[in-house]
């Protein structure tokens, strides 16, 4: 059965949850193994990913790639720009082409629409590894990370601050399905996707956009941030300047709820977007948040494959 996941609402809330269980399971029932060994079940042997990187990554290319080796499986890396995609080769017959020789296939590229038109033309799953809209393997981690700290999502005050990114954007997808709280404080004309806030609210999500950031923040469990200027969009003076008021230092935290958690995807840009005492301070949990990467892709790709 192949199931794209282009987007958390592709599984939907009952399944996210499943995979945040399941990422558990599978976690706990490896602790102190081998990073490479494959887990005692070994349910994607023989399975092989192949993942097309249209801009840089470590955490998405090394956790999907380890990810595959605990399910059994294995990954190869296609850099777009040294495969025939580079020379122009079209999206649909890169599709039809891979869809013969791999099981599944997880791409990270610009334009969301190029990912529609891969998974359109593909025979097997499409898992989405970072477009400029939406990052949603990311948000699996970051709820498993969320749960893993004890936090029910039901419920949960969540704040983004910064801009209102592919990550953010996704976030938003989940405070919909998982019906939870985000407060994001960012500067005007940096707000996240309107077609994910309303799709979010109509789900049952609460998403309240402030420029204040202590408002956003104030009473939050969870704070998140991200890089003020993303791969591939265009930053300067300006961009950084309107963003100042909203980083993460020790002085926002201390509005948050006592004990609030800290996320951040990764790659931080310290002394920007968050400072050293918040990231490496007691409450920051992006460590297991990176970790939890491997965790939530091998229940992402468990389900795309049809087996969760
Ligand atoms: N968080 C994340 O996706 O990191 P990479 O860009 O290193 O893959
Ligand atoms: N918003 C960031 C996320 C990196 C993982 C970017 O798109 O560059």
């Amino acid at each position: 059965m192949a199931r794209d996941f282009l987007g958390l609402g592709d599984a939907g809330g009952d399944m996210v949850a499943a995979m945040i269980n399941d990422a558990i399971d599978r976690k706990a029932a490896r602790k102190g193994w081998p990073k490479g060994r494959p887990d005692a079940d070994a349910p994607l042997a023989g399975h092989v990913l192949a993942m097309i990187f249209e801009k840089n990554s470590t955490r998405t290319r090394v956790s999907f790639d380890m990810a595959m080796r605990q399910l059994g499986g294995s990954a190869l890396i296609m850099e777009a720009g040294s495969t025939q995609i580079g020379r122009g080769e079209t999206i649909a017959d890169t599709a039809r082409v891979l869809s013969r020789m791999v099981d599944a296939i997880m791409i990270r590229t610009d334009d969301h629409a190029k990912i529609e038109e891969l998974a359109h033309y593909a025979d097997v799953p499409v898992i989405n590894g970072l477009t400029d809209l939406s990052h949603p393997c990311q948000i699996v981690a970051d709820l498993l990370t969320i749960v893993e700290h004890g936090a029910s999502l039901p419920g949960l005050q969540m704040a983004w601050l910064g801009d209102g990114n592919n990550v953010a954007n996704s976030l938003i997808e989940a405070a919909g399905l998982m019906k939870f709280t985000i407060r994001i404080g960012g500067p005007a004309g940096y707000e996240p996707d309107e077609a994910f806030v309303a799709r979010a609210r109509a789900a049952g999500g609460e998403v309240i956009l402030t420029s204040d950031a202590e408002e956003a923040v104030a009473g939050a469990q969870v704070v998140v941030t991200d890089t003020w200027v993303s791969m591939g969009q265009a930053g300067g003076e300006k961009h950084i300047a309107a963003m100042q008021p909203y980083q993460v230092n020790a002085a926002l935290m201390a509005k948050a709820a006592p004990g609030a958690k800290f996320l951040h995807c990764l790659p931080a840009h310290r002394g920007e977007e968050v400072t050293n005492e918040v990231i490496d301070g007691p409450n920051s949990v992006v460590w297991d948040e990176a970790e939890n990467r491997i965790h939530a892709q091998k229940s992402v790709l468990l389900w795309a494959l049809g087996k969760l």
